[in-house]
């Protein structure tokens, strides 16, 4: 029998969506990590090799997003010890506000659901791909993992229970994320956040939020844009990113919905009603960049609607 085995693409993500921090997210097309699984005589999980990651990822399981992932789910199903190998294929940079760590945790669960001709659900998989992220994030929140899966634009109840549900994408909302290759570890961007907020912030974020949601299912985009506002986030983590409101205003200015930190920095997203804003606002956002002389990745997308895949 031969033992080609399966990969599995899992996409990166744009966690908080601005005005829902923790609580929502949206999936890119790319880019994105891809995982092989394969069997092997030799018993239990292994990551045999990892590609694209400068030897900076363990290839402990218990050290390792995908392997924590994987290895959660084989236990779930009582296989703990069948032998599998895995090559982990990094292609999307660390610490980068892209949903990283989460699209490594998708693409391993995914890869051995897949390998093992799917004993569960794709949406079944979102717990065991939540506890491979929380490694690296040391917090439990699905706004990454939830849509690098499932696709879509995510809207998480309650993390604790992954109580999650997707929202519609209006036609026509794209997504523009701007990476200058610096990199911010998502526990310290957590770290700089304050324990509590004001009564008077977070009534405008609920609106904010509230609004955003509403836009969404009505493909409103004026009330989209008037929502894009995070007062409670973005004013913490905001000097942690050189050149940040620079990047902001020059995407405002290019006829942005609104533009803020995507997941946990330092990449910034901007949300555009059409493909032309979208161009246009990832320039203005490349040249500040640019000017800053920081270099700088552009990545620009529909809505992923699919999530992980096999390919
Ligand atoms: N919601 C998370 C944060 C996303 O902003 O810290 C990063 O993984």
């Amino acid at each position: 029998m031969s033992n080609t085995g399966i990969k599995v693409f899992a996409p990166a993500s744009v966690g908080n969506c601005i005005v829902g921090f923790d609580i929502m997210g949206l999936a890119l097309n790319e880019p994105g990590d891809e995982i092989i699984a394969k069997f092997s005589d030799k018993k239990g999980l292994r990551i045999t090799t990892i590609t694209g990651a400068k030897g900076r990822i363990p290839k402990e399981i218990e050290k390792n997003t995908a392997g924590v992932a994987a290895m959660r789910f084989l236990e779930h199903i009582g296989e703990s010890d069948r032998g599998i190998d895995l090559e982990i294929r990094k292609k999307m940079p660390f610490a980068s506000g892209l949903g990283s760590s989460a699209a490594s945790a998708v693409a391993g669960v995914m890869a051995v659901n897949e390998l093992l001709k799917r004993p569960l659900e794709k949406r079944q998989l979102l717990k065991f791909a939540i506890q491979g992220e929380q490694i690296a994030s040391k917090a439990l929140h699905a706004d990454n993992v939830a849509p690098s899966l499932l696709g879509g634009i995510i809207f998480t109840r309650d993390n604790a229970t992954l109580d999650v549900h997707r929202i519609p994408a209006p036609r026509g909302l794209y997504a523009t994320v701007i990476h200058p290759k610096i990199e911010i570890k998502t526990a310290d961007a957590r770290g700089v956040l304050s324990d509590s907020v004001s009564m008077k912030k977070q009534i405008e974020q609920a609106g904010n939020l509230g609004g955003f949601i509403i836009g969404l299912f009505r493909s409103d985009f004026d009330l989209i844009g008037r929502s894009l506002r995070d007062v409670i986030i973005e004013p913490q983590r905001a000097s942690m990113i050189p050149g940040f409101y620079e990047v902001q205003e020059a995407a405002m200015n290019a006829g942005a919905l609104g533009c803020s930190i995507s997941g946990a920095g330092p990449s910034i997203v901007a949300l555009s009603g059409n493909s032309l804003i979208a161009e246009n606002t990832g320039e203005a956002m490349q040249s500040v960049f640019r000017k800053l002389k920081i270099d700088s990745e552009l990545f620009i997308s529909t809505i992923n609607q699919e999530g992980a895949y096999k390919l």
